[in-house]
């Protein structure tokens, strides 16, 4: 059984084989196709964060699959009412098939998932956002690459992180030694990556820039997020103070290759973290990037369910 937990949980086969499984059921959904391998198995989603698209994108995909859904939250759970995780764990596993946790820190998940009986999803946590960064390497590869041999464009590509140090940057600099591809980042003073968390081993796989233009020169992909995450609200005065300079603009976008892609997992705060003229401009594909996680998300809850097919 395997959990996907953060990134580093697959290896760089199964990436492959990922990769490959959202172009075909990206296009069965777009042609119209039924791709019904999951009749009969139920996913329970645990949101105890807000959430449009985790929450739109799972559920959607799991009924497209065949399958059906349980939606929780901490509210109207006994999560809520203080039932150790590990309990928690122990039944709900017992009743469905799949799990997806959406919560704050890591070691919930990681508790839950080592009191499961199912498979469990990291939906997003403090920590780290696999799935959103599983959508945006698709997108990625969609718009650069050749879709028979998905991991061959992101050899040596520049992709450019300007912002916070959180789940969304953790995730790319393990995405990036995986992959074999370079984070240039750039975060304010007190707001780096803590690499406690993302456990890389070495510092191959990034560079790190003072200056967000700098992180941005010769990148393929420029791409940030929210300067105050979810969980970190008491923190919004002092982080509008300290992201003021970290905001991607055209600017920006005129250094890196001009080819760049520009990409925010959203939701986004134009005018904060990125100007309109990028987020609504020519080289933004984050509409494309919200819906490939359906598509992706279907392909992993597949393999984690069936393997590979
Ligand atoms: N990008 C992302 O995870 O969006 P939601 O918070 O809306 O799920
Ligand atoms: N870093 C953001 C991502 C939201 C999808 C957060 O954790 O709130």
């Amino acid at each position: 059984m395997k959990h996907f937990l953060q990134f580093s949980d697959l290896s760089l086969e199964e990436y492959d084989y990922l990769f490959k499984r959202i172009a075909l059921i990206k296009h069965k959904f777009k042609s119209y196709e039924k791709h019904q391998p999951l009749v009969d198995r139920t996913l329970a989603m645990i949101f105890e964060k807000a959430s449009t698209r985790t929450r739109v994108s799972f559920e959607a995909g799991m009924y497209q699959l065949g399958g059906s859904v349980v939606h929780l939250t901490t509210a109207d759970t006994q999560l809520g009412r203080a039932e150790p995780i590990e309990d928690s764990a122990r039944v709900i596993s017992r009743m469905v098939d799949l799990v997806m946790i959406r919560t704050y820190g890591q070691d919930k998940i990681n508790s839950f998932a080592a009191h499961s009986r199912v498979p469990v999803i990291n939906g997003l946590t403090n920590e780290f956002h696999p799935c959103q960064i599983l959508a945006d390497i698709f997108t990625f590869i969609e718009h650069v690459g050749d879709p028979t041999n998905p991991l061959q464009c992101l050899k040596g590509k520049i992709v450019a992180w300007v912002g916070d140090g959180n789940n969304m940057a953790n995730t790319w600099l393990q995405a990036a030694k995986l992959l074999g591809f370079k984070v240039h980042i750039s975060t304010p003073r007190g707001y780096e990556v803590d690499h406690n968390v993302t456990q890389l081993g070495s510092s191959d796989c990034y560079k790190v820039f003072d200056h967000p233009k700098a992180a941005c020169q010769g990148a393929d992909l420029v791409t940030t997020d929210v300067w105050t995450s979810m969980g970190f609200e008491s923190e919004n005065n002092a982080r509008r103070v300290a992201f003021n300079d970290w905001c991607v603009d055209q600017e920006m976008m005129s250094v890196a290759n001009p080819n760049a892609l520009f990409m925010h997992c959203l939701p986004a705060h134009r005018g904060e973290e990125v100007q309109a003229e990028v987020i609504d401009g020519p080289q933004s594909v984050v509409w494309d990037e919200a819906e490939n996680r359906l598509h992706s998300q279907k392909a992993l809850m597949e393999y984690l369910l069936l393997g590979t097919l």
